[in-house]
């Protein structure tokens, strides 16, 4: 029996992709590359725009067919779509075929939802509890030499554009002890980054009841034994503290890299967006990591078109933008999203937002592209992740500020740190040869 998942969105889902692969092969499922041979498919979906959710929507209407010709296939739609209000019943709706529904916090039921679905229950539909963050699934890593570790759920900001607090529930911090215990076990194991997950990780601990936070978090795990890295995302400018600069620059294993969204150059904006920090706090941290930790790479996510926001606004954007030099921004049109604070503003036209998305991308690109012929001439520690997508016998890996870089080498060398001269760029890519 074979299962096939589909994962849309953010880390976060792509760490819970191997948690329903864990629980999938716990109950005898193998896994397999293309849905048409598989007995379950589970879309593990993302509602944070309206791009995603069509995609999801279109690719869940392909299976109509083979679902057709084999009846006994098991469709399964979890994760954030399935969370929003009345969600599940539209897809019922649109989708009758999809078997089973389940939202974030009912994750762990999808082996019992199965086992239902094939002793001849009709459909299944469960998106009410709220897992508790202590509750430990199976997992089927598929990342070495990066392990994914979540360190807590949820979040609590409801920044006015935002779906997520609405579909994974309040901040839930895990144990201090669980969190170092696990990631000791993977560094034993042999992998040799850890990817610490939150949707605002420096609010880590704020739930717990010993005062631990994320700062301390992180010196706990930096100070385990082993050649390996640290990284962690999100964070939030509203909650990042001296004390988490300060651990960064102090310990060699934690990357000096950050993945910092400002979403907005403009305080009036950010305000409206619920954000609490303004422009001056933003250029202000940013200072204070780079005086810190002068070769930090910096990344971040930015949007336009928040129905609030004027041409002068944006241009603020733009000038924060030149001024901070991100070695690479996410950038996103607004979209809006039902039940969501700014999806009852009027909104912008999409002429203007696509001119703003247009201006801004052109404004990354070209920093991006002098920040990364910056790296040329120089050595780096590069970790091997895998062999490279597009080039025969070339192998892919990053620098501690989180560039990617390709060069000549075999599978073997995946996991294994090895330094790197860069020979040249082309745009976010690095391009060099093992010294
Ligand atoms: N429209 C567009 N982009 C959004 N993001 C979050 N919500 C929306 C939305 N409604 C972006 C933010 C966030 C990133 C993960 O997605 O920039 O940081
Ligand atoms: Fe969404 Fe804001 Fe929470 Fe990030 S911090 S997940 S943008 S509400």
């Amino acid at each position: 029996m074979y299962y096939k998942i589909k994962t849309y969105g953010c880390q976060m889902n792509v760490h819970e992709s191997e948690k329903i692969a864990g629980m999938l092969e716990a109950i005898g499922y193998l896994p397999c590359e293309e849905e048409d041979q598989a007995d379950v498919v589970v879309f593990n979906t993302c509602c944070i725009r309206d791009t995603a959710e069509k995609k999801i929507q279109g690719n869940i209407g392909v299976l109509k067919s083979i679902k057709r010709q084999r009846k006994e296939m098991i469709i399964a739609v979890v994760g954030c779509m399935t969370q929003q209000k009345g969600a599940a019943e539209l897809l019922k709706k649109k989708f009758p075929y999809v078997d089973i529904v389940l939202g974030t916090s009912n994750l762990a039921d999808l082996p019992q939802a199965i086992e239902a679905k094939r002793r001849g229950k009709k459909s299944v539909l469960l998106q009410d509890s709220t897992m508790d963050a202590a509750v430990k699934l199976p997992v089927t890593r598929t990342s070495f030499p990066n392990a994914w570790v979540n360190i807590m759920y949820g979040c609590n900001n409801f920044c006015t554009y935002c779906i997520v607090p609405y579909v994974r529930g309040r901040e839930r911090s895990r144990q201090i002890d669980d969190v170092v215990a696990e990631v000791d076990g993977l560094i034993k194991e042999g992998y040799k980054e850890i990817t610490l997950l939150g949707q605002n990780v420096d609010s880590y601990g704020s739930d717990l009841a010993n005062g631990e936070n994320f700062a301390m978090l992180l010196e706990r795990i930096a100070g385990i034994e082993g050649k390996y890295r640290i990284r962690f995302m999100t964070s939030h400018p509203k909650d990042i503290s001296s004390q988490v600069i300060d651990v960064m620059a102090r310990y060699d294993n934690i990357c000096n890299n950050i993945h910092l969204p400002v979403q907005s150059g403009s305080s009036k904006v950010l305000k409206e967006m619920n954000r609490h920090y303004d422009r001056e706090r933003y250029l202000a941290i940013i200072d204070e990591l780079r005086s810190k930790m002068p070769d930090i790479g910096i990344t971040t996510d930015i949007m336009v078109g928040f129905p609030t926001e004027t041409q002068e606004d944006f241009e603020e954007t733009l000038d924060l933008v030149r001024k901070v030099r991100f070695s690479n921004a996410f950038t996103f049109v607004y979209s809006p999203r039902k039940g969501t604070p700014a999806a009852t503003m009027p909104q912008l036209d999409a002429a203007t937002k696509k001119a703003r998305i247009t201006t801004l991308v052109a404004e990354q690109n070209q920093i991006t592209k002098a920040l990364s012929e910056q790296y040329i001439g120089k050595v780096y520690e590069v970790l091997v992740e895998d062999v490279a997508p597009k080039a025969e016998g070339a192998v892919c890996g990053r620098t501690e500020s989180g560039r990617l870089v390709t060069f000549a080498g075999s599978a073997d060398l995946i996991g294994q740190f090895v330094n790197v001269k860069i020979t040249r760029s082309q745009s976010a890519s690095l391009f060099g040869e093992i010294q």
